[in-house]
This record gives C-alpha cells, sequence and structure tokens, in this order.
C-alpha cells in the first residue's frame, strides 16, 4: 500500500462542562453531536459532557432538557451524569465550560496540569445577535420550559460557531 489510502485522521475530543451534567452540557454534546452527524464529520470528534459537582452522578439528564432536545430531535435518553475529573483535561483536546463560574472552577483544577489545557468558554461561540451581553449559558434548573428552550437555541448557535472555529484551526 502507498501511503495515500485515506487514513482516519485522529478525532478531536471535545467535552462540554456545566454544573449538575443534567441540563446544559449534556444538551450542548447532543446538538454538537447531531450537527457533526448532519454534516458527515462524526468520525472526526469525540464529544462528552460533564459537571464540576457531583450531586447528579449516575443521574439521567433532566426530564425537562430531555423533552426540550426531543422536540428538535436530540435523543439525550442515554446519557448519565458524571463529575469532571483534572484527568478528562489528558482525555479531552478542549474543555468548553457553558458558563463564567464553571470555566473558573476548571481554570482552577487545570492549575494542577503540566501543560496547559485548552479550556474555553462556550458563549463566545454564539453570534454577538443571539448571545446579547451575558458570557453564560444561563443556568435553566430552576426555570421553566422557556429557559431550556433559550439553552437549546444558544446550544444550537454556538456549537455551530465551535464547529466552524474547530474546522478552521485544524485546516479541515
Ligand atoms: P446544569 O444545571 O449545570 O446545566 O446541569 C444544574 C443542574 C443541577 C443543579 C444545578 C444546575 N443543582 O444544583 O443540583
Amino acid at each position: 500500500m502507498s501511503g495515500h489510502a485515506a487514513s482516519a485522521p485522529t478525532p478531536i475530543r471535545l467535552c462540554f462542562v456545566c454544573l449538575g451534567n443534567i441540563c446544559r452540557s449534556p444538551i450542548a454534546e447532543g446538538v454538537f453531536g447531531e450537527l457533526v452527524r448532519r454534516r458527515g464529520l462524526h468520525a472526526r470528534f469525540v464529544v462528552a459532557s460533564a459537571g464540576t459537582g457531583d450531586w447528579h452522578v449516575g443521574h439521567p439528564a433532566d426530564r425537562r432538557a430531555i423533552a426540550a432536545a426531543a422536540a428538535r430531535g436530540i435523543d439525550l435518553r442515554a446519557h448519565r451524569a458524571r463529575q469532571f475529573r483534572v484527568d478528562d483535561f489528558a482525555r479531552f483536546d478542549v474543555v468548553v465550560a457553558m458558563d463564567r463560574s464553571n470555566h473558573a472552577v476548571l481554570q482552577r483544577l487545570a492549575r494542577r496540569l503540566p501543560t496547559p489545557a485548552d479550556l474555553r468558554l462556550f458563549m463566545p461561540y454564539v453570534d454577538a445577535a443571539a448571545r446579547g451581553e451575558s458570557l453564560d449559558v444561563p443556568d435553566p434548573y430552576y426555570g421553566g420550559p422557556e429557559d431550556f428552550e433559550r439553552v437549546l437555541d444558544l446550544c444550537e448557535a454556538g456549537c455551530a460557531g465551535l464547529l466552524d472555529a474547530l474546522l478552521a484551526e485544524r485546516r479541515l
């Protein structure tokens, strides 16, 4: 064989992180996964999510998150919450925090690493018109259905922006 056969490129491993890993980050994971499948790019990505907190470890996604995602063709029923651990920085190429508070927690955790982590905030990938002023995907846990719709809207916009950015960075 010559070396020209299309060898599978190493996938980009992404982890979205929120607080409980039952609302925002599973939604972002599901939206990103659906987006790369639709674009025929699923082999190039490994997508996961985690929470900085441990209250919901092992639990399914919040039923309101499952319902809001299902209405947009995204199935979150298989999700089980887990807590982000410092070794996840080695397991993932890019770690994306859903808000500044979780970003700060992750930044502190990353100080233990021998090399800098690729740790990012999600909201800058949402176009400015959809984003408004805030740099946080608002926590919908104590909110209503409209708050989950807003998370879905932000995740759809931000995942598209993030995918474009990653493809451009990697010249894909
Ligand atoms: P998430 O939402 O961080 O988007 O998964 C939350 C879920 C649970 C809690 C907070 C936020 N909680 O305090 O239990």
